[in-house]
């Protein structure tokens, strides 16, 4: 799970948006969801693209999914584009707000195009969600079935 700027002033910033829920309580929220599903999950928060670029590419043969709220950087990031292209791991985008109800510079994601699927405007829900949505995409990979992908 890779956090992107100021999601690590959740419960502070903005909580009409963004809701009460800090960053550690959204993680260990996420820690007991992948448990229930037979899964475990690494959290990572970071302010700088580099940072995150950084992470993706050590995700590679270590992990075999990420999922990933890229805050601001997804309406700016070529470079966590091709980071999340070039390692190819499966990759699931979510967002706490729905971002097409937003300003329009919200509604494009540079990250979009490169993942599985997005899940936007559920709140925590997102995560939960985008965590099962993961987690069901990789067992279907195993099982042979595509998805239609
Ligand atoms: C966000 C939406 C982005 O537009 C914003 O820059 C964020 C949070 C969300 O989770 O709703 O930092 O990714």
């Amino acid at each position: 799970m890779l956090h992107g700027p100021n999601l690590n002033l959740l419960g502070l910033r903005e909580p009409g948006i963004y809701g009460q829920n800090t960053l550690d309580q959204i993680n260990s929220l996420l820690s007991k969801e992948a448990e229930l599903l037979g899964a475990t999950v690494d959290c990572f928060q970071s302010n700088h693209e580099g940072a995150l670029v950084d992470t993706i590419h050590s995700a590679h043969n270590s992990h075999q999914g990420l999922l990933i709220n890229p805050g601001a950087y997804t309406h700016t990031s070529v470079a966590i584009r091709d980071a999340i292209s070039g390692v190819a791991i499966p990759t699931v985008e979510v967002h706490l707000s729905n971002i097409y109800q937003r300003e329009a510079f919200r509604h494009h994601s540079y990250i979009a195009p490169v993942a599985i699927g997005q899940i936007t405007g559920f709140g925590v829900d997102s995560y939960r969600l985008g965590l099962h949505a993961l987690v069901n995409y990789l067992l279907s990979l195993n099982s042979g079935d595509s998805l239609g992908k």
